[in-house]
């Protein structure tokens, strides 16, 4: 039903309408009871319900999903829209209106305390897989609020460090994962982060707030501070942050106030942070569905189901997995008997229950096989326990095939601090080590929410990464472990081999409340694969129990202009023994450019299921934004004349098929000459140059000077680097009137510009 919104707002005194840009308490919005203005509630998180009754307080329980990084591993973006759905009927059934998630800030550092609440290091995969959560959250009629805009990818000083970015590495990476979701999915709500950016909160940042996110991209919901990161209330007002959450005590609804009344603010600025307000309030309350519930076992299996989806079987030497049911299994490790699900900090679910791994082993092996158990170490300390190593060999030696959990304990990561090191617990790598000597048919099961240093890499044949699983995880991994279903899962991430490979080391976490991105664009695969560097694993990397085979890569042409969409078709093929599901992905090279530019970036994925002997043709569309980059003199996406390389591959290091195809742009920039452009850029535009030689021929004319270009017989190269004014120069020296020269030098620019 279309309410009068402004009709409203007109009937509003400045001190309601003051009242409603900021909480009333942690999770609600402020009713306004004279004008039937009611309030509604947020909670978080991106991966499950945490409705808690106080802040910092225990929440109700609610099914834990696999966290961000886990979905992100599917490549699935029906898969997430799922279990966003899915958490919008939890939300519903709760009376929660405004669902705080998904995050999608870019994983510049592996340290990164929240990576487990992030997607990637990629802003295609990122954006993709947050505007599918966003609409399967909405489609129940529940909001989200995607976050944490902009640039917060560090915990450490999170409130006060001013996050330096140039703005195309801006434009290109830290935004980009957001604009997607926004400009598609319209989520009802973007939270700002605590850092500055540019030297500007995020909370009164005008440049992001207003300009990019509403004015360019055209975001119609409201902006929400984080909680407490709102630094100036009326310089946020200003710069387009509508709520200030939590509740403050009525100290910004006050400075608003005092604003109006002393004209520092304008009530129009008021009045629009207002509607946007209401319209997401009344919103709200339209789609709310009084008695809502949900099925709690039937979530729970969804939550076992997708996580299935999500493993990433990183090595298989031997084809040691699948394994069989028959024989002496050998279980080691405490994970397995107490999953590390997810991380910990606002995003933390309290689940409605969680499958254990050893008891899911058993159900499946049942008694065709003998199962030993060993703890191996313990989750609360670090050092290792020689009785517990002891154990763990022992029944290491008596098994045919040994499965160690292991990775890193849900208290390594968490919102509010950073990893200070890629290591697991020693308790564990030592572990590791010792049962692989005592037995080769070793396989490794990883909980861990970002990359880690496997030092241990080629003592194992089997590693398996579940990220983390949510309260299905045990499920899933009897059900990938015994070849219930193949694993299917891609990394999102690139795992480096040690942490001083990773492009941001040198600046991470920068110095004190400074950070530079001194890396720019060349972030994750970016970067390892411009210095082309070995990786421990790469970006889209996953092995399966299956094999599949690509032929047939088609573009429907091979010149476009960057106003066109580029139809490219591939066919897979399964030839392998099991039904399996493969993510092909497509990645864009500029050949040649005039910018630096990556190696190769991620501009397409689909993933498919095929039945052993099937084969399936993936189309993909590819628009302007699959060859631009952010060209910062004109301010926009500019694709750049050019061939373009398409890449079809199994992962970003295994390009299986290719093709190329011209792009000629129908932008023109004009290029601006003056007395220091070189001679290269002239040479480089054809009408450009050869008014130079005439010019060059004209001045020979007219003061019988050898051309500038024939005298110094310096070699083309060398020539590209020389510019205009060394010419003016020139002919002064050889006796050319000076006024008159510089006369006819200015001319020629000019004619150049015209
Ligand atoms: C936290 C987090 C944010 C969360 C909010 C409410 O500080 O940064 O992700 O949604 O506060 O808990």
């Amino acid at each position: 039903m279309e309410r009068d919104i402004k009709g409203l707002i007109s009937q509003m005194t400045l001190e309601e309408k003051a009242s409603l840009c900021s909480g009333k308490d942690a999770w609600n919005t402020k009713p306004i009871e004279r004008l039937g203005i009611p309030s509604i509630r947020m909670s978080d998180g991106p991966h499950g319900l945490r409705k808690e009754e106080h802040l910092f307080g225990e929440s109700k329980p609610a099914t834990c999903f696999p966290t961000a990084v886990t979905l992100a591993a599917s490549w699935d973006r029906e898969l997430v829209e799922r279990v966003g759905k899915a958490i919008g009927e939890e939300c519903q059934a709760e009376g929660v209106q405004i669902l705080l998630g998904p995050g999608v800030n870019i994983k510049r550092s592996p340290l990164c305390g929240r990576n487990f609440e992030y997607y990637s290091e990629d802003p295609f995969l990122a954006s993709e897989l947050a505007k599918h959560f966003i609409k399967g959250v909405q489609s129940e009629g529940v909001g989200t609020s995607l976050k944490h805009y902009a640039a917060n990818n560090q915990e450490t000083r999170r409130l006060t460090v001013d996050a330096k970015i140039d703005e195309r590495t801006l434009r290109e990476i830290y935004l980009a994962s957001f604009e997607r979701a926004v400009k598609e999915a319209q989520p009802w709500t973007v939270m700002c982060s605590y850092n500055k950016v540019n030297g500007t909160y995020a909370s009164e940042n005008e440049y992001l707030l207003r300009k990019i996110l509403k004015e360019e991209w055209g975001f119609e919901g409201f902006v929400v501070s984080d909680w407490g990161a709102v630094n100036d209330r009326v310089k946020g007002l200003k710069a387009g942050l509508d709520l200030q959450m939590p509740y403050d005590g009525g100290l910004g609804d006050k400075k608003i106030i005092e604003a109006v009344k002393r004209g520092e603010l304008s009530e129009e600025i008021l009045d629009e942070a207002v509607e946007r307000i209401l319209r997401i309030i009344f919103k709200a309350i339209e789609n709310k569905k009084e008695g809502a519930s949900y099925d709690k076992e039937a979530h729970h299996k969804l939550a076992r189901e997708v996580a299935k989806e999500c493993f990433v079987l990183l090595k298989n030497e031997d084809h040691i997995l699948p394994l069989k049911k028959e024989g002496v299994i050998g279980i080691i490790g405490a994970f397995a008997k107490k999953p590390q699900i997810q991380g910990g900090g606002s995003a933390h679910v309290n689940p409605t229950k969680t499958d254990d791994a050893l008891e899911e082993i058993k159900k499946i092996v049942g008694g065709r096989g003998k199962i030993l158990y060993a703890d191996g170490y313990e989750i609360d300390k670090d050092e290792p326990k020689e009785e517990l190593i002891e154990e763990a060999k022992r029944i290491a030696k008596e098994s045919d095939v040994v499965i160690i959990f292991a990775g890193l304990p849900e208290r390594y990561e968490s919102e509010g601090f950073d990893r200070p090191h890629m290591k697991m617990p020693e308790s564990q790598n030592e572990l590791i080590k010792e049962v692989a000597k005592t037995n080769k048919n070793t396989v490794v099961v990883l909980s861990n929410g970002g990359p880690i240093e496997m030092p241990w890499v080629e003592e194992v044949k089997g590693i398996l990464e579940t990220y983390r699983g949510g309260q299905g995880w045990g499920g899933a991994v009897a059900d990938i472990l015994f070849g219930v279903v193949s694993p299917s899962g891609k990394l999102p991430e690139s795992f480096p081999k040690k942490l001083s490979d990773n492009p941001s080391y040198l600046f991470f976490p920068g110095e004190r409340d400074k950070v530079e991105y001194r890396e720019g664009i060349f972030v994750g695969y970016r970067y390892y694969d411009k210095k082309e560097m070995e990786v421990l694993f790469p970006f889209g990397y996953g092995l399966s129990y299956t094999n599949f085979e690509y032929s047939e890569l088609k573009i429907e042409k091979k010149k476009i202009t960057e106003e066109e969409i580029l139809k490219v078709k591939v066919k897979v093929k399964n030839t392998g023994k099991m039904k399996g599901k493969e993510v092909v992905q497509l990645y864009v090279k500029d050949i040649k450019s005039e910018v630096i530019r990556p190696e190769k970036e991620l501009k397409g994925f689909k993933k498919i299921e095929l039945e052993a002997g099937e084969e399936k043709e993936v189309e993909f569309e590819l628009d302007k934004r699959a060859f631009a980059y952010y060209n910062e003199e004109i301010g926009e996406f500019y694709v750049e004349s050019g061939e373009f390389e398409i890449m079809i591959g199994k992962s970003s290091r295994d390009i299986v098929l290719k093709e190329t195809v011209y792009v000629e742009s129908t932008k023109k920039i004009k290029k601006r000459y003056h007395i220091n452009s070189t001679i290269g850029d002239i040479m480089e535009d054809t009408e450009a140059w050869s008014k130079l030689q005439k010019f060059l021929a004209d001045l020979e004319k007219a003061f019988g000077i050898e051309s500038y270009i024939s005298y110094t017989k310096k070699p083309e190269k060398y020539l590209k680097n020389d510019c205009l004014r060394r010419i003016l120069f020139y002919y002064v020296r050889q006796g050319a009137d000076m006024n008159k020269m510089e006369e006819l030098m200015t001319k020629f620019i000019e004619d150049l510009n015209s």
